[in-house]
């Protein structure tokens, strides 16, 4: 598995950071950006990363700010996208049990790298359970069809 990342300035070294952590587990992944911790708009490169996840080009997404939750959202417009900001273990094993999320968000301002590699190996390493959450799941994925029709 390849998975895509991407953050803005207020997320670059956590991004950084975790780049390091995914090398030393040998973890595949693709860097969209940002590349530098000049000032950069964070809807630009979540939207980028989000697409490429609901495209099928990457199975997971992760995604980096200063809080985690400006990417969440912009990712979460993106159609296909399930995008859940963590920054405790359990979050993010529920995000992949119960609401199969496909991009993680966590913010720089709000963690250290110590905490957000728990975070991501967590979130990389559960499962779907599928079941009663698939039916939810499916009803909000049905809803975003609905609105778009
Ligand atoms: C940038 O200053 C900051 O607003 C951004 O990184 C993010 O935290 C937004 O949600």
């Amino acid at each position: 598995m390849t998975i895509a990342l991407g953050s803005d300035h207020g997320g670059f070294a956590l991004k950084q950071a975790m780049i390091a952590h995914l090398q030393e587990c040998g973890v595949a992944f693709k860097d969209f950006g940002v590349y530098c911790n000049e000032s950069a708009d964070y809807p630009e490169i979540a939207v980028l990363v989000a697409e490429a996840v609901a495209r099928g080009e990457y199975e997971k997404g992760v995604l980096f700010c200063g809080t985690g939750i400006g990417v969440s959202i912009a990712a979460n417009k993106v159609s296909g996208i399930r995008a859940a900001n963590c920054h405790d273990v359990f979050s993010a094993k529920m995000a992949r049990e119960h609401n199969d999320a496909n991009i993680l968000t966590m913010g720089e301002r709000v963690i250290g790298p110590g905490l957000a590699a728990l975070i991501l190996d967590t979130w990389l390493q559960t499962e779907f359970i599928g079941g009663r959450h698939a039916r939810r799941v499916d009803k909000m994925m049905a809803y975003e069809q609905g609105r778009q029709s």
